[in-house]
Parts: C-alpha cells; structure tokens; sequence
C-alpha cells in the first residue's frame, strides 16, 4: 500500500511527522516520491544499491540508465565527486539550489547501481523546501528519476505519481504543483569543455551568460535524447509519449491555425482529436468538436513549461487519439518546451 500524505509549509507540525515518516522510509531501503522545483522524484537511498534497484523496478526503467543523487547541502558535493573544476564551480555558485543537474566524475561510494555503470554521477542540489527537509532528515543522499512510469510525461502533481505508481512505492508526499514543471537542465562538467545534455529552464542563454563556452550534445537536435549513454533508438525516441499520435505544427500564428483546423477535419470523421492551444488562439478551434486544452499566455513561457505535462496527460485521461499542437520559437525557455514536445510527437513535425 501506499501512504500519500499533503503538506503545506504553512503547517509546521504536520510537515515534520510526515517528513520524519518519509525519512524513516528512505533509510530503511523503501521509496519515496517527493515533490521539487522541476517535477516529483521518487526517491531512495543513493549509496545503497537494493533501494536502487527498487526504483528502476517501480518505473519500469532500464537499469543502464542512470540516476540523479540529490544533495541538500553544497557541503555535501564533495564526498560524491571526485573533482570540482572551474566551470562546476560557475554554474554552482549561479544557479544552486536550484533546476540544474551537473555530471561530475564519482567517487567511489556511488554505486555503479546509481550511475548506470557509469563512471560519473550526476547531482543536483534542489530548491525546493520539502525535498531538501526529505534529504536532511533522512540523512542520506537521494536518488531520484522522475516519479513517472518508464515512457510517460513526468508528473508535476502528486496525483500524476498516484496514477502511475501507486501500490508500488511506499509513499507520497503531496507538496502541490511544481514550479517549474520540467526537468532539470543537464550539463556534464566532467571535462573542460561543459555539454549541454538536456535543456530545462536554466536555458542555453543563461548557461552563456556566465560560461566562456558550452557545447550542445548533438543528439538534443537530432532526435532529442537525453542522456549521454547510447541506446537502442527505441529507447531515445518518443520519450514523454502520451497514448495519443502528437503532431507539432510550426508557423506563423495564421498559417498554424489553418494548418491544425483543416487537419483536425481531416481526421474527425472517427477520431477523437486534441488540440494543444494558447490563449491567443484558443478561440479558433472547435471546442465542441475537439478537446481543447490551453497551455496559457504565449508570453509567458513559464506557464507554458509548468502546464505542459499536465496538458499532455489530460489527453490521455480523455482517450485522444490524435492531438495537434502548436509550435513555439526555439529560444530561451521555449527551447526546452520545443524539446519535451518533441519528444512527446517523436519527432513528428510539420513546419510551415
Ligand atoms: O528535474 C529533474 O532532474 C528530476 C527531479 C526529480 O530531480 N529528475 C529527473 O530524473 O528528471 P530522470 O532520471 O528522469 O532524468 C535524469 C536524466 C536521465 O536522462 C539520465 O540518463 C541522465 O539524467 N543522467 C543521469 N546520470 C547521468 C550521467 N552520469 N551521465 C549522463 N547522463 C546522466
Ligand atoms: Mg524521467
């Protein structure tokens, strides 16, 4: 069974009993989901290879692909990492805590359980206030993938967790929606050169900004994948896919619309049709023909990245079978929206 507890910062009391219970979980080899700023981890105890194991069972992950170590203090870093260089120390000191996983060269007690069988570990050092409780009180490191099923949208609610892993994790905390609702931004700052491995909301522009130089895993542009370790191309494509076949139309806002309206007529005839919309053009679809979800304010990107997982999971709970999405520019954080959704219509792109 698993226990889902609610909390709030605004009650103390109950917040602490329930971070002592989750606490007490971690150290005995159990899992855990918690929420942080990005999306919900489902974690365990980082340097103990049985509750590892745990994890890739619970997801259904395949256990070459290796996990984030969750830190709750800088002064932590240092026993899981064999060396800091100098643009570590950069991106630390700018952007910790906060929603940026770093790849550094491990020391030797990281499991290869943890690392993949890798020889470096990545580490991220949250903001978020109940993860950093959850990793203090247990006195432990915390291992944690995204709280999703293998091949399914990250969760940015405790009851995404629920719907996907309930009955096989020992418990959740609900902490409420994420801040930022996608993953972290990966950069690998085991060589000189930093590499971006996955895009997130500390964006390209802020990693320039403070960084002489940075280079772009290739396969982000490619077909998007987000880990450095080769694998089947099965594995690659079609990460964050809901049940439904995603198509992305880029464009002009004129040009897209026209393109996703006579689309959906195209495929109405038997199919149920989901359209992935935005404030601005909400009002030119046919929301008793088709379900239409909003993201928000094509101006404010950050909606757009915190609703995104949850829009995607919603066409799943209605059974879309098609769902045509607008595009957005591939700058700042719309990089990162660009790249989930992607991956959810793998590689599926129509531009105009
Ligand atoms: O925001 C996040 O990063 C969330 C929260 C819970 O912290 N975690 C998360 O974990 O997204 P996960 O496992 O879903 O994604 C971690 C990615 C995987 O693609 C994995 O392959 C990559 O990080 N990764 C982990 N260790 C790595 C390493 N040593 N080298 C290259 N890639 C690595
Ligand atoms: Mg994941």
């Amino acid at each position: 069974m698993t226990i889902i507890k609610r909390v709030s910062s605004q009650d103390y009391s109950y917040l602490n009993e329930t971070i002592a219970q989750a606490a007490e979980i971690i150290r005995n080899g159990g899992l855990v989901a918690f929420p942080t700023e990005t999306v919900y981890g489902l974690g365990a105890d980082a340097l103990n290879p049985l509750a590892v194991k745990k994890i890739y069972e619970a997801k259904g992950r395949p256990s070459d692909n290796p996990l984030i170590v969750h830190i709750s203090d800088l002064s932590e870093l240092k026993e899981l990492v064999s060396e800091i260089n100098d643009n570590a120390e950069i991106l630390i000191n700018k952007f910790w805590p906060g929603p940026l996983t770093l790849i550094f060269k491990k020391n030797q007690i990281v499991p290869f359980e943890t690392s993949g069988g890798l020889d470096t570990v990545a580490v991220r050092l949250p903001k978020n206030e109940i993860a950093r409780l959850l990793i203090k009180e247990s006195k432990r490191f915390i291992a944690a993938p995204s709280a999703n099923s293998s091949g399914k949208p990250s969760p940015t609610r405790a009851s995404h967790v629920e719907f996907d892993l309930s009955g096989k994790i020992d418990m959740i905390i609900d902490g409420g929606s994420c801040e930022f609702g996608l993953e972290s931004t990966i950069v690998d700052v085991s060589s000189e050169i930093p590499v971006l491995l996955r895009p997130g909301s500390i964006t390209p522009e802020m990693l320039k900004s403070v960084l002489e130089n940075i280079e772009i895993e290739n396969e982000i542009e490619n077909f998007g994948i987000d880990t450095a370790v080769p694998k089947a191309p099965g594995m690659k494509y079609k990460h964050y896919s809901p049940n439904a076949k995603v198509t992305i139309v880029c464009g002009d806002s004129d040009k897209m619309i026209t393109k996703i309206k006579s689309m959906a007529n195209e495929y109405y005839k038997n199919n149920k049709i989901g359209i992935l919309a935005t404030e601005q053009t909400k009002d030119f679809y046919d929301s008793e023909k088709y379900l239409v979800l909003v993201l928000g304010d094509r101006d404010n990107e950050n909606t757009i990245a915190a609703n995104l997982f949850k829009m995607l999971r919603k066409f799943d709970f209605y059974g879309v079978d098609y769902v045509l999405a607008e595009g957005f520019a591939e700058t700042e954080l719309g990089y990162a929206i660009m790249n989930r959704l992607k991956k959810a219509s793998a590689y599926n792109i129509i531009n105009l």
